[in-house]
């Protein structure tokens, strides 16, 4: 039988990325080119500046994930591509390119839901086993999915304002570090004491949603409040504080949601599934439970192609196509 190999195109935000996937779960190439530094002076993603890195980044991104996995065009099974949601511009330059090499080739395209893409990342790492509950963290995500099975997605709790990733590089920024701010507070609450008392949005007693954007408020006021009065906090302490206060909320919100949906595995995904203390946690909240957890490793938690190539295989087996009318669609449902 003729291998499955899907091309997968990503370029929702500011990583223009492509991924050749072998049978739905080999890995052939994965490759990312980062548009960080571009976005790093105006301390975050400006669309126009990502859309214009896309067009110049696709084309070459493409040939060098095809020469990686040492593949013709003509070996490939079908085109996956992120959909949405993303920024507009951005999304566009992946969804044409992805039409265009389809068109060239003669193969099938397959468009993707970005959130789908972050959820299946799991899927390079462990089989799936459902029922199952997605814990998506991202810079623009803060959901929680039920899977009764693939294919199927059920939000059953979301942000009702930032993204926990939002409220990260928001707090970042206050303490004057560079974008994306996530990375370097953990680093910095590793080295800190939880001590300073900041709020936890719990919400409604049964409520699976989240709020981060009073917890971004309080150590704005906390940060201003102490140089008003000439004290000294220390960072550390803060990025601490902060941390613990995200980490209690998604870990235990996740925990209950396992145990209402009765749900056999929970997986973690998204940029912010990178942090170190919402890794450790989670491991020992579900530690001797009967729920199997799984967390990706970092480079398939930040925006990739790989992803979507996994998402896209079971799509493509699926029967999902999309034609030459499809087109990138920035607030796509799951
Ligand atoms: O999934 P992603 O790469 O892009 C989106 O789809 O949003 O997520 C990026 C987000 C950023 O907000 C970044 O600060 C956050 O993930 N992030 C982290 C860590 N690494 C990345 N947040 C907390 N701790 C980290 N170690
Ligand atoms: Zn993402």
């Amino acid at each position: 039988i003729k291998d499955e190999l899907i091309l997968a195109i990503e370029t929702s935000c500011d990583e223009t990325a492509v991924a050749i996937l072998k049978n739905g779960t080999e890995l052939l190439s994965n490759v990312v080119a980062s548009q960080i530094e571009s976005h790093k002076r105006f301390g975050g993603v400006v669309p126009e500046v990502a859309s214009r890195h896309h067009v110049e980044q696709i084309t070459i991104v493409i040939e060098e994930a095809l020469n990686q996995a040492e593949i013709e065009p003509s070996d490939l099974t079908a085109v996956a591509v992120t959909e949405g949601p993303g920024l507009v511009g951005a999304l566009l330059i992946g969804v044409n390119a992805a039409k265009a090499f389809a068109f060239a080739h003669g193969l099938p395209l397959v468009p993707v839901h970005h959130i789908a893409g972050h959820i299946y990342a799991n899927r390079l790492v462990k089989e799936m086993t459902f029922p199952l509950l997605s814990l998506i963290v991202s810079g623009g995500h803060t959901e929680l999915v039920f899977m009764e099975k693939h294919g199927t997605f059920k939000v059953i709790g979301e942000t009702r304002d930032d993204a926990a990733g939002e409220a990260y590089d928001k707090v970042a920024r206050t303490l004057n570090m560079p974008y994306p701010g996530g990375p370097h507070i953990d680093k910095l609450a590793q080295e800190g004491e939880p001590n300073i008392d900041l709020p936890r949005a719990w919400l409604e007693p049964e409520s699976l949603d989240f709020s981060f954007s009073g917890l971004k408020s309080a150590v704005i006021n906390t940060v201003h409040n102490a140089a008003q009065r000439g004290e000294v906090i220390k960072p550390e302490d803060l990025a601490a504080s902060f941390q613990a206060s995200v980490v209690d909320v998604l870990v235990e919100k996740t925990y209950r949601a396992a145990e209402q949906y009765n749900v056999k595995q929970v997986l973690l995904a998204g940029g912010v599934a990178a942090n170190k203390g919402l890794r450790h946690e989670l491991e020992k909240r579900f530690e001797g439970t009967q729920y199997d957890l799984v967390i990706p490793p970092l480079h398939l938690c930040t925006d990739n192609a790989a992803m979507i190539a996994a998402a896209g295989s079971v799509a493509y087996q699926k029967g999902t196509r999309g034609d030459m009318s499809l087109n990138g669609v920035p607030g796509l449902d799951l």
